[in-house]
């Protein structure tokens, strides 16, 4: 019960704080519902949570789209609609989570995906921004 379902780890960072500092925000999330599938409330943690989800999920797109439009990232097409596509299978599995009381359906996919998104697409856009960034 008192164990993390990630661990932030420093290979995870891209360079640029206000993002890394959002993604530790939406992994603490994640680790919340995870601790809210296997606390003694978890009725009580999972919708807050799952809402808190969401609204900083969109927050942090919308900052880490900025960001990358204002420098100019060539890939910024695509990476928008992953985050879009994102947006809409965290709601259809929040959605069926909630109907069933069961955080379970939503962390397994959202860790994958998180994991997977700020260790590869996000580190694309990393060499990027750093070779931007003025001297
Ligand atoms: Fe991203």
């Amino acid at each position: 019960m008192n164990n993390l379902l990630i661990v932030w780890n420093d290979v995870n960072t891209v360079g640029i704080p206000i993002i890394d500092e959002q993604h530790r925000g939406i992994v603490t999330v994640i680790n919340s519902l995870y601790y809210a599938l296997n606390g003694p409330r978890s009725e009580d943690f999972l919708e807050p949570v799952t809402n808190m989800l969401m609204a900083y999920t969109k927050v942090h797109f919308s900052a880490e789209i900025d960001i990358l439009e204002a420098a100019g990232y060539p890939d910024v097409d695509n990476h928008r609609r992953q985050h879009d596509e994102l947006i809409a299978d965290t709601r259809r599995y929040a959605i069926s989570s909630l109907k069933h009381d069961d955080a379970r359906i939503m962390i397994d996919f959202l860790k994958n995906w998180w994991i997977n998104h700020i260790n590869r697409e996000d580190m694309l856009y990393k060499d990027f921004l750093i070779k931007q960034a003025p001297k």
